[in-house]
């Protein structure tokens, strides 16, 4: 099967396309044909590798590997098609379109995943495309917003609405029944209404955290907006949280787990299949939807991997493995 290699940190020309063998599947496991997967932030952290890349270094950089991934075949997420399943498995038959997690790495023809892992059926009403790009960006989104502890009538503001987490986090707040406040840059204020913001700040115009506005909760994707300068934003007991952390942000954590009304939280955001699965039921429902910024081949994966290195994508970047372009 093709497989596409990160044998070293660097540019997105380390990427290379290699013939491997198939994955052997266990008994509990499914073998998936991949029809999608995505080029997502953290894809483009990894590849870097770098000290500016990656927060909490060096403990991430042991975690991933010093001298070289450990796991050299990149990519999180994936939609596709179940071709064969391990003696022990019940819940999933050969023909059923999913998508999930995987944490063996997507950017491959083929991947085996445990049958009570991060995976889901596919909802029916998405292409594989637009299903691909789901796990990274919405079950985090759910995952912080369900740490901030996330209220029907709240004022929530979404810092860094127009990117992968962003999209979904803002469609999930709406959901969840908060009076929702996105920021983003002037070209994205169109997208991030129609997404369901009630309010929509422009940074390049306006900074937030000198309009006088109080939030319930302050959810930063990008980790762009210090606690320290975040928290006259909020109410009395008002949360932040981010989804990136670095050492000041943990002793931030520490202390105010202990100590003040105002707290900030974050961590890593989980890949529970019930995520997936609840996800599905909300897309079904056309109450969330994907916000797909640009699609490419898998020969072009180093090209999409330049561009979210950009760090300016629309929502997400997809990689259509098998040219299975808006099949549902
Ligand atoms: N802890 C975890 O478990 C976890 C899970 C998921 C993601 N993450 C992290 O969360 C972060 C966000 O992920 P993502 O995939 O949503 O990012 P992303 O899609 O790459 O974000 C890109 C978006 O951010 C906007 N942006 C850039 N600079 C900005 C600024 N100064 N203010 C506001 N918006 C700005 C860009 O638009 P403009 O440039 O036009 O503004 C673009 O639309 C990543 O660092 C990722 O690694 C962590």
């Amino acid at each position: 099967m093709k497989a596409v290699l990160c044998n070293r940190y660097g540019p997105p020309d380390v990427l290379e396309m290699h013939e491997l063998e198939k994955p052997t599947l266990q008994d509990n496991e499914v073998l998936i044909r991949v029809y999608a997967t995505t080029v997502s932030s953290g894809d483009s952290r990894i590849r870097n590798g770098s000290r500016k890349s990656l927060p909490l270094w060096p403990i991430s950089k042991m975690a991933l590997g010093i001298r070289r991934p450990r796991k050299n075949i990149l990519g999180m997420d994936f939609s596709g098609q179940i071709e064969e399943v391990g003696k022990d498995v019940t819940q999933f038959r050969q023909g059923d379109q999913v998508y999930g997690f995987c944490g063996k790495g997507t950017y491959a023809e083929y991947i085996s995943v445990r049958e009570a892992g991060s995976l889901s059926l596919k909802p029916p009403n998405m292409s594989y495309e637009e299903a691909a790009s789901v796990p990274f960006g919405a079950v985090s989104a759910l995952d912080f917003l369900r740490k901030g502890k996330i209220q029907a009538g709240q004022k929530v503001l979404i810092y860094g609405a127009s990117g992968s987490v962003g999209t979904y986090a803002i469609q999930l707040a709406k959901h969840f029944g908060a009076e929702v406040t996105g920021v983003c840059s002037t070209k994205n204020v169109d997208l991030v209404k129609s997404l369901g913001a009630d309010y929509v700040i422009d940074y390049k115009k306006e900074d937030y955290t000198k309009n006088g506005e109080r939030y319930d909760l302050i959810f930063d994707t990008l980790g762009k907006t210090p606690f320290a300068k975040s928290k006259y934003s909020l109410k009395e007991n008002g949360l932040y949280v981010t989804a990136v952390v670095n050492y000041r942000e943990v002793a931030q954590i520490l202390i105010t787990s202990k100590f003040g009304k105002k707290k900030i939280i974050s961590g890593i955001a989980g890949s529970d299949p019930k995520d997936l699965n609840y996800l599905k039921e909300l897309i079904e429902e056309k109450k969330i939807k994907a916000v797909i910024d640009r699609k490419y081949t898998k020969e072009q994966i180093a090209e999409a991997h330049r561009y979210v290195d950009e760090g300016h994508k629309i929502g997400n970047v997809v990689i259509n493995w098998e040219a299975k372009m808006d099949e549902h």
